[in-house]
């Protein structure tokens, strides 16, 4: 698996434009999710996963998440560039999501990464969740920087840190983002959610 994601060509041409669209992800998604986290460079599938991890784990994260938590992916034409999960239940509080992120390397720094956590915020509202923990390497500055900038207070706890984002006060902050202010917001329904739907802004 390792040599699938070392050397990665980089392409600094990408930009992002009304063509980017957003949608919740379900089960038949997963060849497009495996596929993206893939592509991922080295760095940043270890930030995302805390390290390295067998293949078939990978698969068996993704069907799980595909299967129990809320996933939206951002999509340019058909290619998933970026991913935010909100995964509830087992030993996650009542009213509380534990999220993740992962922006394809080449996406990076564009604003993707602010405009999944809208994304995620608006349907942890609309799923009666008021917390989203955020959990991620130390060194980590993206992470960290995109937490902080909906409100969490990312505290030092063991080589990890640790925030949380108030959904209602990130909600306030995201209304006052100039980030991809007028980024089109493409609602997609899950099976299982269909009064849901997502919306930027
Ligand atoms: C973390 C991650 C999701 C951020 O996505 P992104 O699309 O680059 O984020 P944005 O472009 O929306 O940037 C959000 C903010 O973070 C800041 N930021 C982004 N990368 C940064 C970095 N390397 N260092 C410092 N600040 C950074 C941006 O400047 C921006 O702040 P601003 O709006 O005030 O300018 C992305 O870097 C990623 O996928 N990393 C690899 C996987 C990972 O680490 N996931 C997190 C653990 S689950």
């Amino acid at each position: 698996m390792l040599f699938r994601f070392l050397f990665k060509p980089r392409d600094p041409q990408l930009v992002i434009g009304s063509d980017v669209t957003l949608k919740y992800l379900g089960p038949s998604d997963a060849r497009d999710f495996c596929a993206h986290i893939h592509e991922l460079h080295y760095e940043d599938f270890r930030d995302r996963f805390n390290g390295l991890v067998s293949d078939p784990w990978l698969d068996q994260y993704i069907a799980r998440s595909l299967n129990e938590a809320i996933v939206i992916g951002a999509y340019v034409g058909d290619h998933l560039v970026a991913v935010a999960e909100l995964h509830t239940g087992g030993q996650i509080s009542q009213g509380e999501g534990e999220s993740a992120f992962s922006v394809a390397s080449d996406w990076r720094r564009k604003g993707l990464g602010t405009i999944l956590v809208k994304a995620l915020l608006r349907a942890a509202s609309e799923n009666e969740i008021s917390e989203i923990i955020v959990e991620t390497g130390s060194q980590n500055h993206a992470m960290k920087a995109l937490a902080r900038k909906f409100g969490a207070k990312m505290q030092f706890s063991s080589d990890q840190s640790v925030g949380r984002i108030n959904v209602a006060d990130g909600l306030r902050l995201a209304a006052r983002d100039r980030t991809h202010r007028k980024f089109p917001s493409v609602p997609l329904p899950a099976p299982e959610m269909t009064s849901a739907a997502v919306t930027m802004n």
